[in-house]
């Protein structure tokens, strides 16, 4: 089980996040003014970024020893354990709320279990055009369908990094699937990040409307192209993972208060001139595989066709579905 799903949760689904104790990073043994200023610039801004992080990352984070980290987030886990624990009942509880939004392909459905999951981050990673973006749109959509139809009868937060979304597209497949185009595009409630710093913001904002809006499902898209952009170079590699990290935990923390689903995109490209390791491999690299649940690479096939390929699912097996990008969305 990934280390992310320590976050407090809500039982059940929509409802206020549980208030947590407000503890100063300098309160804990061992941290001082400067070690908090450090961890605090790299991300670690509360106790539960801190109690969920590795003492390696720490430890270099705050320019200290691995063993005064591992001190540190040991106590950081006690002090912040306010709901962390939640008994086996209430797990099966809250997973009984588990809902699951159609990607309008039945294949492509199937190989994520029978839809986009809630309580949990499905990311969709492939080279530009694979159909990232048009997922995210059509998802958008479904989500607003009746359960019986697919959907979660749900309104969304669509953070687009990339000036991608396209309400033309929203009204093409709302149309494509016999719903109102106008009442379709109400319940998206769109923002632009301008950058990294701004998209964490607004999942803060998402929170707030989801206080009064029934969202059910948060996309980003892209999740890391401002992070890329912003944290080049290999000196930079280990605060961007920090803050991608805080983001990720963050979105985690939304889907679990509000039963939602995440969907985010990561673009990968096949120069290898712009990315470290493999080339193919989305960015975030093993930060993005502890948090997201359902890894779904795409690649292009014979147009308009794309397979998919899940990765890295703990609880499902490998396998491919191929799905086809028409003029009214997604299809089998
Ligand atoms: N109106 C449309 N009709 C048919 N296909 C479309 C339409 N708009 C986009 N597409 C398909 O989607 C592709 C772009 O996918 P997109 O989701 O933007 O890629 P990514 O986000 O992965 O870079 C296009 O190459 C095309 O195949
Ligand atoms: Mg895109």
């Amino acid at each position: 089980m990934p280390p992310s799903k320590g976050s407090p949760r809500v039982a059940g689904g929509p409802g206020p996040p549980e208030p947590r104790e407000q503890v100063a990073l300098e309160d804990l043994a061992g941290v001082g003014a400067t070690t908090a200023d450090k961890l605090r610039e790299s991300g670690y801004t509360d106790l539960m970024e801190l109690a969920v992080a590795s003492p390696g990352d720490v430890a270099e984070a705050a320019e200290i020893g691995v063993a005064i980290a591992q001190k540190i987030i040991g106590e950081a886990r006690r002090r912040a354990d306010v709901g962390g624990f939640e008994s086996g009942a209430a797990v099966l509880e809250r997973r009984k709320h588990l809902g699951r939004i159609t990607t309008n392909a039945k294949s492509l459905d199937e190989l994520l279990g029978g839809g986009v999951e809630t309580q949990a981050i499905t990311e969709f990673s492939g080279e530009f055009g694979t159909g990232k973006t048009q997922l995210g749109h059509q998802i958008a959509v479904d989500v607003q369908l009746p359960v019986a139809q697919g959907g979660l009868g749900g309104e969304v937060v669509y953070i687009d990094t990339e000036s991608t979304f396209r309400p033309e597209r929203i009204v093409d497949m709302a149309r494509g699937l016999g719903i109102e185009p106008e009442a379709t595009l109400e319940k998206i409630h769109v923002a632009r990040a301008f950058n990294s710093n701004h998209q964490m913001l607004l999942v803060q904002k998402a929170q707030e409307l989801a206080r009064e809006r029934p969202v059910r499902l948060l996309v980003v898209d892209s999740l890391t192209s401002h992070f890329r952009s912003e944290y080049v170079g290999r000196a930079e590699l280990a605060p961007r993972q920090q803050l991608l990290n805080r983001h990720l935990h963050e979105l985690l923390r939304f889907a679990d208060t509000y039963n939602a689903s995440i969907v985010v995109t990561n673009q990968v490209s096949a120069r290898p001139d712009i990315l470290f390791g493999d080339p193919t491999r989305p960015i975030g690299g093993n930060i993005v595989a502890h948090a997201a649940t359902y890894r779904v690479y795409l690649r292009k096939s014979k147009p308009p066709k794309r397979i998919a390929r899940l990765i890295d699912s703990p609880n499902l097996p490998e396998g491919e579905a191929v799905f086809s990008l028409t003029p009214e969305g997604i299809r089998e």
